[in-house]
């Protein structure tokens, strides 16, 4: 099992880290008895498990319910919660009352998104012993302000900031940062300037790991997506054609057969 000093000792052994994002607990179960390194229970979980359009609706109320169901089923791995949206930019009562949401729930270090604004709620988490992980480049919840889901890093200013921008998170004292949607020279010198891991999702090959959303990886959703996302299962088809089955064969009166019945005298 990794534990927060894993992911320093990974990096310096150049070992990759994977990171599957995680919402419920039949699935947090499966995820445990895998090789995965590391569950994230994602905002993501506001779009795949409650239909938000994007990750701002999601609530506090919301990552602790998901959080605490995937904890149920997570016994081996490192868990790391992420902050919704605004919950940690509501002074430091609110935010430590939000942290402590995610932290009761089962997680054992929490992601907040961006840097500016977030330098000392970074260091205070650290000092009170909550394990922090950064995330830059494409930070979905300030999409409004970025103006769509778009690669990020890819003029020199803005590259240039985001290799300042993690060098902070380090020096903040972050153990990992997630590295999202930027171009791979830039992830990789990013990762090759820092003693923590980065974690890619759209960055390429050179960062220390990899996370993906699950519900992409298995291929649940029907839609066209990201280049990055690599489909390991044609989960939907999967599913729509057991639905189907399921279907068929109750109309045809071929479920339940007689094995699938009781009576009143069994051996
Ligand atoms: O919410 C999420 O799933 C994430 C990952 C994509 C890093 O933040």
């Amino acid at each position: 099992m990794i534990n927060i000093h894993g992911f320093k000792q990974k990096k310096e052994n150049k070992e990759k880290i994977s990171v599957m994002t995680c919402y419920d607990f039949t699935t947090a179960k499966i995820i445990d008895k895998s090789d995965i390194d590391c569950v994230l229970v994602g905002d993501s979980g506001s779009m795949a498990m409650f239909g938000c359009r994007s990750t701002i609706n999601a609530t506090i109320e919301m990552m602790a319910l998901l959080t605490s169901s995937v904890a149920k089923g997570i016994t081996q791995k490192f868990l790391i919660g992420d902050m919704p949206f605004l919950s940690y930019k509501k002074g430091l009562k609110t935010t430590m009352e939000n942290i402590d949401k995610i932290m009761k729930a089962g997680a054992n270090a929490v992601k907040l998104e961006g840097v500016r604004g977030n330098e000392k709620i970074i260091k205070h988490l650290i000092s009170f012993g909550i394990p922090v992980m950064g995330h830059i480049g494409l930070i979905p919840q300030s999409i409004n302000m970025i103006g769509g889901y778009k690669v990020q890093g890819k003029h020199s200013e803005d590259a240039d900031r985001l290799q300042n921008e993690a060098k902070e998170l380090e020096s903040l004292g972050c153990f990992s940062i997630v590295l999202e949607c930027m171009p791979t020279d830039l992830s990789r010198k990013i990762t090759e300037s820092l003693t923590i891991p980065t974690i890619g999702i759209g960055a390429g090959p050179y960062t220390d790991g990899q996370v993906t959303v699950i519900h992409d990886m298995l291929g649940l959703e029907s839609e066209k997506k990201a280049k990055f996302v690599r489909k390991y299962l044609d989960g939907y088809n999967l599913i729509l054609n057991g639905l189907n089955k399921f279907h068929s064969d109750v109309v045809s009166g071929n479920y339940p057969s007689q094995d699938e019945s009781y009576f009143w005298r069994e051996e």
